[in-house]
């Protein structure tokens, strides 16, 4: 089963933070990072998960809305040129990072154009996959790069299975945890990664651990690939 840090090592340490991405890169045995990726008034991708800065910063307002030198003034959203500055000698021997283009509530414009040519600029396209809730921005990527790797995102197995049958050619699909209701057969025949997301809790929230233990032998089963959690050194560590 692949271990991927979900917005880096995410129960420890700020989500989508260049500290949590470092921490990321001390895990043994993890698969890859995942990240979430906006864009700035100025066209500048962002690293952070929500469309507005309230909830992870000191600030009020869309992402959209700010120029990139002001969202710098948070701290805590790094540039996606920042974030690949950090991982690029990893990626380069095989980690894989997951980059989520958070379009399906704002649909930026060109965001697909600019962030390929970075992820290029760097030379680690082929450790890049690239996923979204917006199905026609991924059909957008693959009209841009023909070779991206691309994963359909959707909460439910099915309605992931559906668009990867008959609307977007992609390499893989990321349904909910507790939506994986694609029977066995099917996930077979596909053919393709499966990698599921959770809700579990996150920076600085202290609850227990074990009562978000994922049982990955029962999710292979189910022909689950992948799991993308935010405590992956614990699973990396066997600890579950
Ligand atoms: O890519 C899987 C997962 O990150 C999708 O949900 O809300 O955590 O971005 P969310
Ligand atoms: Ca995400």
């Amino acid at each position: 089963m692949e271990i991927w840090a979900h917005r880096g090592c995410s129960l420890k340490h700020p989500e989508n933070t260049i500290e949590a991405f470092a921490a990321a890169l001390e895990v043994d045995g993890l698969t890859g990072i995942e990240l979430d990726v906006q864009l700035s008034k100025d066209g500048v991708p962002v690293v952070i998960h929500d469309e507005r800065v309230d909830r992870t910063t000191w600030g009020v307002g869309f992402v959209k809305d700010f120029y990139f030198t002001d969202l710098q003034k948070f701290d805590v959203i790094p540039s996606l040129e920042e974030v690949l500055t950090l991982l690029k000698p990893r990626l380069i021997e095989g980690l894989k990072l997951n980059i989520e283009l958070k379009n399906s509530e704002i649909p930026y414009e060109g965001m697909e154009q600019i962030v390929i040519d970075m992820v290029k600029s760097f030379g680690v396209e082929k450790s890049v996959i690239y996923s979204s809730f917006n199905p026609n921005s991924l059909k957008v990527v693959k009209q841009l790069d023909e070779n991206a790797e691309v994963a359909v995102l959707g909460y439910s197995g099915l309605e992931c299975l559906n668009e990867a049958n008959f609307n977007v050619h992609c390499e893989a699909i990321h349904p909910y945890i507790k939506k994986m209701d694609i029977p066995k057969f099917a996930s077979d025949e596909l053919g393709m990664d499966i990698r599921v997301w959770t809700k579990d809790p996150l920076y600085p929230k202290t609850e227990s651990l074990f009562s978000h233990e994922h049982d990955l032998k029962a999710l292979e089963r189910k022909g689950v690939t992948g799991i993308f959690v935010n405590n992956p050194e614990d699973y990396c560590n066997k600890l579950f």
